[in-house]
């Protein structure tokens, strides 16, 4: 399997499973380029992980894991990075005989909608096929260890970052600032920071578990305080980097910068956004650009909107492939799952931000002192 490691200098490496039947049980993710001197402890980390953590509530899946963490690497006297690579630890718990067994009894038909067919496709039979490997949720809790160092670093950087839900089936929230998202974050299970709507979103997401299926929906995500300039101007502009990692979490199935798939309907004269006087320095009157021009910052909030699909098990029974013998056969799926998405993902989504944006910042901090020794050497 390739593609474990994300980021170029501000680097994450994640393995484990979901159940990991094998010998091991458990998660971890080694961060290269973490620098020396960060205060970091378990429960940094944790706070991070328990927005992302199952079986704590009525909304996700009932998988008991306390997703505890332990840093085991990377750290020195006083729980301060020594600028070595951190590494974090992460067992899973909850790997009940009695759900292996229904994993095992179901091994060979594949979930519609899940990654089993592509899966057995790729790596054949020795595919894990209990609660789908690596294809499983789960693995993004090293995601969010790893986000979680990086969260750490931005908030010294002084760029604070949330994601939250704007919309569940056809239950919209209404628009919002950052601030007015900020101050209801995370205060009801589905994290939609209107409350009436969230009400709504939480009721008809039970009633859609009720009928053993599941909800699909909306989020946003809004970063504040990344200066203009962040991003390269080709190939590796700051909205594709950020496409690469939002579209590599399982389930996130689109991707809009600011005013996003509305551009369609949109004059010239509507869609750009004007320049302004604010706070005292160069601003826009909209931000119809979501923060982002030609891929680089431009000093404005970036604003982006990610399509959550509905979890792909559910108790109604579908029409299957039978992997081995390829013919078509029923499902009806009882394993665990989340009756949504939205109520955890937001976590994963929030982890591979930062790290995104802590390595294009190190990667564009990099160039400019290499461009400066070579301007320093020129003027000498
Ligand atoms: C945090 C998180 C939790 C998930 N939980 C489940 C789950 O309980 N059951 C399920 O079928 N899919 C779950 N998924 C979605 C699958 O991992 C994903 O749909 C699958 O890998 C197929 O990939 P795709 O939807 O991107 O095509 C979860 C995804 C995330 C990010």
């Amino acid at each position: 399997m390739l593609g474990n490691t994300f980021g170029r200098i501000f680097r994450i490496t994640a393995v484990g499973e979901s159940y990991g039947i094998g010998k091991g049980s458990g998660l971890a993710v080694i961060i290269d380029g973490v620098p020396p001197g960060l205060a970091l402890t378990d429960a940094l980390i944790q706070e991070e992980l328990d927005k992302r953590r199952p079986g704590v509530g009525k909304l996700n899946s009932p998988r008991l894991e306390t997703d505890q963490c332990s840093i085991f690497a990377g750290i020195g006297q006083d729980n301060v990075t020594t600028g070595a690579p951190v590494g974090i630890i992460i067992y899973n718990v909850d790997t009940q005989d009695l759900h292996v067994d229904q994993y095992r009894q179901y091994k060979d038909l594949c979930r519609p909608g899940h990654a089993t067919y592509c899966f057995y496709k790729k790596y054949g039979r020795h595919q894990d096929w209990c609660g789908a490997g690596r294809a499983s949720g789960r693995e993004t809790a090293a995601r969010v260890a790893g986000g979680a160092v990086a969260k750490h670093i931005l908030a010294k950087e002084g760029i604070d970052l949330i994601s939250y839900t704007i919309q569940c089936m056809d239950i919209k929230a209404k628009e919002m600032t950052f601030a007015e998202a900020k101050k209801n974050y995370r205060k009801n299970e589905i994290n939609c920071p209107d409350l009436e709507a969230a009400e709504k979103m939480e009721k008809r997401v039970l009633e859609i578990k009720d009928q053993g299926e599941t909800a699909g929906g909306v989020l946003e995500l809004r970063i504040n305080g990344v200066p203009a300039g962040l991003g390269e101007p080709v190939f590796d502009k700051l909205s594709s980097l950020l496409g690469h990692a939002l579209l590599s979490i399982g389930a996130i199935k689109g991707i809009e910068f600011g005013a996003g798939f509305n551009v369609g309907n949109m004059l010239g004269s509507e869609c750009n956004d004007e320049f302004c006087e604010k706070d005292g320095s160069i601003g826009f009157k909209t931000n119809n650009a979501g923060g982002l021009l030609g891929g680089i910052s431009n000093g404005d909030e970036i604003v982006v909107r990610l399509a959550v699909k509905p979890t792909p098990t559910i108790s109604v029974t579908q029409d299957s492939v039978n992997m081995p013998k390829m013919q078509i056969e029923k499902l009806e799926p009882i394993t665990r799952r989340d009756p949504t998405l939205l109520g955890r993902i937001y976590s994963v989504v929030e982890a591979m931000t930062a790290i995104t944006l802590v390595d294009a910042l190190m990667m564009a901090r990099g160039y400019d002192n290499v461009c400066r020794i070579e301007n320093t050497w020129r003027e000498i």
